[in-house]
């Protein structure tokens, strides 16, 4: 049984100084709820990192990016050294966002993952088609061929280092969600790669959902046998659903 994880990923949404509050805000109302079966991640923009380390002991913290590089001349990206500075244990990597609108491809998302993991970081690598794959019979062929790529050449010493992320671009922000059969069928698919890749350690690694995850259908989702968890952007902007979403992973 693989311990779930629920990640927010909060985008480009609040400012360093609202976070702090809205952290005293969580952490009261999880002393009010029973959250020892499930790990907390919050991937925050990296200006708020620093203000949110202090909640360390109850989550984790993850950035939303890192660049391939080590350091240098980058203007504007963030290392993995820095991240793992200011308390973050995680980045995620390859989100469809950064991938259409960073034109991020394939091998470049692979230096990621692997600075990532040269760091100490454990990389969330992002997988998903978009809706025309879907409807074209493509779904499972690009997921896989995303995973084969993000993942050449990529090892580590625990199946805890890495977690992939099956978000299938048509449901992110869209209020539309793959059904629960729909995402365990793609999940059981990306488990079937890691299997080949990394053989038994494939049983421990994290496959999280993402698509517009909510208290409303979080249950049936995380009931699958290979969806460990969430990759939450909306819902996670607010206290009260990222709870429910907690008390649904049970
Ligand atoms: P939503 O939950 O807002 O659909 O976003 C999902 C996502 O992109 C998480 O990375």
């Amino acid at each position: 049984m693989i311990r779930p994880l629920i990640a927010g990923n909060w985008k480009m949404n609040k400012v360093p100084s609202e976070a702090a509050t809205w952290l005293g805000e969580l952490k009261e109302k999880l002393k009010q709820i029973d959250s020892s079966h499930v790990d907390i991640l919050l991937c925050v923009p990296a200006t708020h990192l620093t203000s949110m380390v202090a909640a360390q002991g109850f989550l984790a913290l993850g950035g939303q990016d890192l660049s391939q590089h080590e350091s240098g001349a980058y203007t504007g990206e963030v290392s993995a050294a820095m991240l793992k500075d200011v308390g973050a244990s995680y980045a995620i990597v390859g989100h469809s966002e950064r991938r259409e609108y960073h034109k991020e491809n394939d091998g470049l998302l692979n230096a990621k993952v692997q600075k990532a993991l040269e760091h100490n970081l454990i990389p969330i690598l992002c997988v998903g088609e978009s809706e025309t794959q879907r409807d074209a019979g493509k779904a499972k062929e690009v997921v896989i061929a995303q995973l084969h790529a993000g993942l050449s050449g990529v090892s580590f010493e625990s199946s805890s280092d890495l977690v992939i992320a099956y978000e299938p671009i048509w449901a992110i922000g869209t209020g539309k969600t793959a059904t629960a059969d729909d995402a365990q069928e793609m999940c059981a698919a990306i488990r079937g790669v890691l299997k080949e890749l990394y053989l038994a350690q494939a049983e421990g690694i994290r496959i999280l959902y993402g698509g517009s995850m909510k208290p409303s259908n979080a249950a049936e989702l995380l009931s699958k046998a290979d969806i460990n968890g969430g990759l939450i952007g909306g819902a996670s902007l607010k206290t009260d659903d990222l709870l429910a979403l907690v008390e649904a992973a049970k």
